[in-house]
């Protein structure tokens, strides 16, 4: 639409003002809104745009590819991304506690991209150049929220082999602040990103971390990743995708039962089903998925997942549950 053009055009008029001809970094989360504040970044400076990409191993099937690859299609964005899903492992080894979990993958998530931040302002510098700008994907209802300041931000970094602490001051560039969040995504498919990526639901910071209950290895992870696949894979065919606000996919990985399968006895985990409907996550309702979508889940979680042998539903609203088990 033309009116979504026109708001493209503008704030890449705006960008082109504040940044000029110097340099910005952005941190990608595999969201839309980083997404789209980098794409409109990159559309008004090119290449004078560095984006990272940390690699937690915590995103579900697909998604690092969605970014490292369609991505960078659509927006010939500079792209970095960190492999950093061994790190985070080994972070997380032995912990089962949902607040040290997200505690965790906090810390490691700023550590992996102070680190990123230092590489990209050093390699600037050995060109002669600075990085003075830092994008971030802020919604008009976070400004309010916030109240309406916009500044900069600080990144203290410890990590220069041998050297001193050093400090990076950036200021903020958000060209989102005026939009709301269904123009977020007008934006988007104005651009021409994957409308994968621009329609995609919520999901949180820590990722799978907090969707296995226990602690975090890479065999779950394997696990859960496979079983999400499956149930995104069949509420897209069933075209609920936008009907639903969520739907979680949570492995009990502390949790056995018995099950039968052709000849044999099984003793593997459940996962359950957790699809909400909800206007802002404040407050939900457990969605009265039909039955034979419901059914065609279970089914082929139970017969392709082999370490899964039983499919629950949670039918508790929030409150008192909330949307996530952690
Ligand atoms: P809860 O579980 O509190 O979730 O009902 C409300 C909404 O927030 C998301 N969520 C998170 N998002 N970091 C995030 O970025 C987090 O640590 C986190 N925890 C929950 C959740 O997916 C839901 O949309």
């Amino acid at each position: 639409t033309w009116t979504m053009a026109n708001v493209v055009e503008e704030q890449v008029e705006r960008i082109r003002a504040q940044v000029g001809d110097r340099r910005a970094l952005c941190a990608l989360s595999g969201g839309v809104d980083s997404a789209v504040a980098a794409a409109l970044v990159q559309r008004a400076i090119g290449d004078r745009l560095t984006c990272v990409y940390v690699d937690h191993g915590l995103m579900r099937e697909g998604e690092t590819e969605q970014i490292e690859r369609d991505f960078v299609a659509v927006t010939g964005a500079d792209l970095r991304v960190v492999d950093a899903r061994e790190q985070f492992l080994g972070a997380l080894a032995g912990i089962s506690d949902p607040e040290q979990k997200r505690k965790t993958i906090g810390r490691e998530f700023i550590r992996v991209f102070e680190q990123a931040a230092l590489d990209v302002v050093h390699d600037a510098q050995a060109h002669g150049q600075t990085v003075d700008f830092l994008v971030q994907g802020t919604l008009y209802p976070d400004v309010v929220e916030s109240g309406g300041g916009t500044g900069t931000a600080n990144i203290k970094s410890h990590h220069n082999v041998g050297g001193l602490p050093e400090d990076l001051t950036f200021t903020l560039v958000e060209p989102l602040r005026t939009l709301f969040k269904d123009e977020v995504r007008e934006v988007g498919l104005q651009l021409g990103l994957p409308e994968s990526l621009v329609w995609r639901q919520p999901f949180p910071g820590p990722g799978l971390g907090i969707r296995i209950i226990g602690e975090v290895t890479q065999e779950r992870l394997d696990v859960l990743r496979r079983a999400d696949a499956i149930a995104r894979a069949e509420l897209t065919a069933a075209g609920l995708d936008r009907e639903i606000w969520q739907c979680p996919v949570v492995l009990l990985a502390d949790v056995r039962s018995v099950g039968v399968q052709g000849d044999g006895r099984t003793y593997g985990h459940p996962v359950v089903l957790r699809p909400v409907s909800s206007e802002d996550a404040m407050t939900a309702d457990w969605t009265r998925l039909p039955y034979d979508v419901l059914a065609r889940i279970s089914t082929r979680i139970t017969n392709e997942v082999a370490e899964v042998n039983r499919v629950v539903l949670d039918v508790t609203s929030k409150p008192p549950g909330t949307i996530e088990w952690e």
